[in-house]
């Protein structure tokens, strides 16, 4: 494996030996000296044209806990902001000697593209509306932990799909390892041809009762050219993940949220620091996966 750009590109089996490397590596993250040689030497490049806090420092503390040489660059203050290229930037990062790039950029495909032009691995960080690999895969490595298992679970992904990369990622990994995924949400908000193998629906409380995970997700209003619901109270009453609906929910099903999260509009402050939440533990989680990834790209195996 070179790039790690969709998860469309992981079959069962690399997705699973890289949960399997993320459980060894988190067993380092829970040590006192949280180091490993494997990427002495090694130049790993943030490079970041959005904003970020959990996903950039995750990776940076993955690269760094794997001993790699961590370059941070962010669109903000750089030539980017003077009209610079992608192209340009990438052969900048190029004649750096950069072994790995981490990308965030708001154009989707952008990691795409700039895998054509670094002989380097790129990993994608999130790109547009588009995908977030690596998000989906500490979900998985999440849900993975909480239930035993992801095969045959009932996945309940709730909201704003339709700005989604973290949801689109999510599909197609869920689908790959084996879970049945339900999208919910306002009918402007849920594509209805994302997937053939998903199913959609519109009433929330009628899909709660059978949900094994029930994943959160943000408004992205950021994006949102349009309107695409009467109002935030609306939305809420309709979407939102209160006590009540915690309530609906089987007994033994999580609830998750890639974060940053709306609190008050998508979770309640009740539900998200509730012990059903995994929110804090994707975070954790986070590291170790994004070590594993590093690993599988630039350690060597495959
Ligand atoms: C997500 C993202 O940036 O795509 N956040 C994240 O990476 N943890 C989801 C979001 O912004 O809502």
């Amino acid at each position: 494996m070179k790039h790690l750009l969709s998860t469309a590109d992981l079959d069962a089996a690399t997705a699973t030996e890289i949960l399997d490397i993320a459980t060894e590596m988190a067993s380092v993250s829970g040590r006192e000296i949280k180091k490993l040689p494997t990427l002495r030497g090694r130049t790993v490049v943030n490079l970041f044209y959005e904003d970020s806090t959990r996903t950039r420092i995750s990776f940076e503390a993955a690269a760094k806990r794997l001993s790699a040489d961590v370059i941070n660059f962010s669109a903000k203050g750089s030539s980017v902001e003077k009209g610079e290229s992608l192209k340009d930037t990438a052969w900048t990062l190029q004649a750096m000697g950069a072994d790995a790039v981490v990308i965030r950029h708001p154009a989707s495909g952008a990691p795409h593209r700039l895998a054509d032009w670094v002989t380097g691995s790129v990993l994608n960080a999130g790109d547009g509306t588009h995908e977030h690999p690596t998000q989906a895969l500490l979900d998985a490595y999440t849900i993975r932990s909480r239930m035993g298992r992801i095969d045959g679970l009932h996945v309940v992904i709730v909201g704003d799909v339709l700005h989604s990369r973290v949801a689109r990622s999510n599909v197609l990994l869920l689908n790959t390892l084996g879970a049945k995924v339900t999208l919910v949400g306002p009918p402007t908000l849920v594509p209805t041809d994302l997937n053939a193998s998903v199913q959609v629906a519109y009433d929330l409380d009628a899909v709660l009762p059978q949900a094994d995970v029930v994943m959160m997700l943000r408004v992205q209003k950021e994006r949102m050219t349009d309107s695409y619901f009467p109002s935030a109270r609306e939305y809420s009453r309709r979407y939102g993940l209160d006590g009540a609906r915690l309530r609906r929910m089987p007994a033994h099903a999580i609830v998750m949220h890639p974060g940053p999260m709306n609190r008050g509009m998508e979770i309640t402050p009740e539900v998200a620091d509730s012990p059903r939440s995994t929110i804090v533990e994707q975070v954790t989680n986070g590291v170790s996966v994004r070590m594993a990834c590093l690993y599988l790209l630039l350690g060597g195996a495959r």
